[in-house]
């Protein structure tokens, strides 16, 4: 498995991957945005097939926000999500960065259990932050608790 740049050849499987994922969908035009405005935009392939992505950017001066992060639903469980964040983590260390923020629906759990896993530790809910009314858990990593290998 690879970790590398987005590049706009991948903006289709990305949205594909997205679709699968998600209830809402940001659309094609959005990543497209997205890229342009500089975020941080990493694809995980296999073999040449894109299966998941990360998406992240500074938020204030001295935090990390993860925008984004979907793996295709045929890979899961095998470490692409892990290695996407492992990555962003890493480059968002680089920046000097204190802490890296997060927002997850409070009903996703397998997310929630995946960030839990890198540490990631709850800050707080935001009641109704989704369109559907669904809660949002609000969640962080202090950059020197990080686990930036493996
Ligand atoms: C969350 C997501 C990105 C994880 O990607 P992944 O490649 O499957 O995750 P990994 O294989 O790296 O999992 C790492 C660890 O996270 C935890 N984890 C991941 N999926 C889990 C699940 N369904 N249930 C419980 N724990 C889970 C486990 O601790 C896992 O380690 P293990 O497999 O050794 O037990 C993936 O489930 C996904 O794309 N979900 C849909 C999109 C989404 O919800 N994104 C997050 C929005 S905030």
């Amino acid at each position: 498995m690879l970790v590398r740049k987005f590049n706009p050849n991948d903006l289709k499987r990305v949205h594909e991957i997205e679709s699968m994922s998600f209830n809402r969908s940001y659309g094609i035009n959005m990543f497209q945005q997205l890229y342009d405005m500089g975020v941080g935009f990493l694809v995980a392939e296999e073999e040449g097939y894109v299966i998941g992505y990360v998406i992240f950017w500074i938020k204030y001066e001295n935090q990390g926000h993860i925008i984004s992060i979907a793996v295709d639903k045929n890979y899961r469980r095998m470490k692409a999500g892990t290695q996407l964040l492992v990555k962003a983590i890493s480059i968002l260390s680089l920046l000097r960065l204190d802490t890296i923020y997060l927002e997850v629906n409070e009903n996703n759990e397998a997310a929630i259990e995946f960030y839990k896993s890198f540490n990631f530790k709850v800050d707080r809910i935001v009641p109704g932050y989704y369109d559907n009314g669904d809660g949002a858990i609000v969640m962080y990593l202090h950059l020197n608790r990080a686990k930036v290998s493996g």
